[in-house]
């Protein structure tokens, strides 16, 4: 039988969250999250810890508009009929005082935490079908090419199956990858701001443009900074949840700096692509991205990606070079391409219909890379 193994305790009450942490120990991993974390995480089995002013009913409250599969489980360290009451007006009928009902209270742990159980197996199943997957691009150098090969990947990807593709440029400022999918728009992820609370997929259609060659939904940065200043880290964690739901792959261009904007992003991320050149800087420069995602707690392994770009024959160092220093896959070399500055000038697609015959090199290479992805 599937099990829950985590249980997440939520309450400013310090005695009595170190009992209930003492209790489950042996059965669960326990985590401590406040109330405000709760999106964050989408917890499956909520321990509520009753603290001074009875917190639990208002946080019970507010758990049940967030989140809308989550069993509640409340504790007291005394007998309390108001929280008592204020719990069954909203449905949650697992109180419990400890010390004293340590056995009740263990019992019916266990049972939620089969049934969370259950319900984690079928949201796994859903997601396998129609659950979006999340492709960012970043890198701690400038102008490696995340936004055109992001840009390109995401329009091969619609051009060459029937997903449903979304690309995202979280760069924040002109200059990303709208420039290079000729797009010019008066919209912007800004104005997903007055829906955040109910943010769904109608909200993102209407923002998003239409790319006219594949027919790919392109949501764009804000052009004025100020507005920019505006997207907040939530605003993005939802837009990329709602995605999630209608779109089968989300694919971000983002900028080289670190912000909670970013972080946001790549924390959400199926897969992170790091695009790179193949030179001794730019090395030095994935190591200290390394550290800093391993500080930030941002997972690698089995997500990260190496892309490499510019290949060619003047190159200081080669693919088996890099091999001997980072142990992330390699999941494409890309060619450096003469041809490229001429679309982008002329404001010409790299690709424009599926299965296309005369590509330039560029549009090749991620085009073969795209299609190994779909096999
Ligand atoms: N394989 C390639 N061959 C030739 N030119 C390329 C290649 N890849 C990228 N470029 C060129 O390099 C420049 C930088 O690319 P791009 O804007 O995609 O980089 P970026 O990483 O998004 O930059 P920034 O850090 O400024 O956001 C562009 O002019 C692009 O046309
Ligand atoms: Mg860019």
């Amino acid at each position: 039988m599937p099990l829950t193994n985590d249980v997440y305790i939520i309450g400013k009450n310090e005695e009595l969250v170190s009992l209930v942490k003492e209790q489950i120990g042996n059965y669960f991993t326990a985590h401590e999250i406040a109330i405000e974390e709760i999106r964050k995480y989408e917890p499956n089995l909520i321990v509520l810890v009753n603290a001074e002013g009875n917190t639990a009913v208002e946080y019970a409250q507010l758990i049940l508009s967030e989140l809308h599969e989550t069993a509640i489980i409340c504790v007291n360290d005394e007998e309390n009929f108001d929280v008592l009451r204020g719990l069954n007006r909203l449905g949650i009928t697992d109180y419990y005082i400890l010390p004293g009902e340590e056995i009740l209270f263990m019992e019916k742990l266990h049972t939620l935490a089969r049934e969370a159980g259950q319900r984690k197996l079928q949201d796994q199943a859903l997601m396998k079908r129609g659950g979006g997957k999340v492709f960012s691009f970043y890198s701690g150098s400038g102008g490696t090419g995340k936004s055109i090969v992001s840009s390109v990947f995401a329009q091969t990807l619609k051009l060459e199956s029937t997903a449903n593709v979304l690309f995202i440029d979280l760069n924040l400022q002109y200059g990303g990858a709208e420039t290079y999918l000729n797009l010019d728009s008066s919209r912007s992820i800004v104005d997903l701001l007055p829906v955040i609370d109910e943010l769904n997929e109608q909200h993102i259609r209407n923002v998003a443009e239409m790319e006219e060659h594949s027919n790919m939904h392109v949501i764009v940065s804000p052009r004025d900074a100020e507005m920019a200043e505006r997207v907040s880290e939530e605003l993005i964690l939802r837009l990329l949840r709602a995605a999630k739901r209608s779109y089968d792959f989300i694919i971000i261009d983002l900028p080289v700096w670190m912000d909670e904007r970013t972080y946001i992003a790549l924390e959400e991320s199926t897969k992170i692509y790091y695009v790179m050149n193949l030179d001794t800087q730019a090395i030095k420069i994935f190591h200290h991205v390394e550290k800093l995602f391993q500080r930030l707690g941002i997972v690698m392994e089995e997500r990260m990606d190496m892309v490499l770009n510019f290949k060619g024959k003047d190159k200081e160092l080669t693919k088996k070079d890099l091999e001997r220093f980072v142990t992330y896959p390699i999941a494409v070399e890309i060619r450096r391409d003469k041809n490229l500055q001429n679309f982008i000038n002329k404001g010409v697609p790299l690709r424009k219909t599926p299965k296309e015959k005369k590509m330039t090199s560029f549009a090749k290479d991620v085009h073969k890379w795209v299609n190994s992805m779909l096999k």
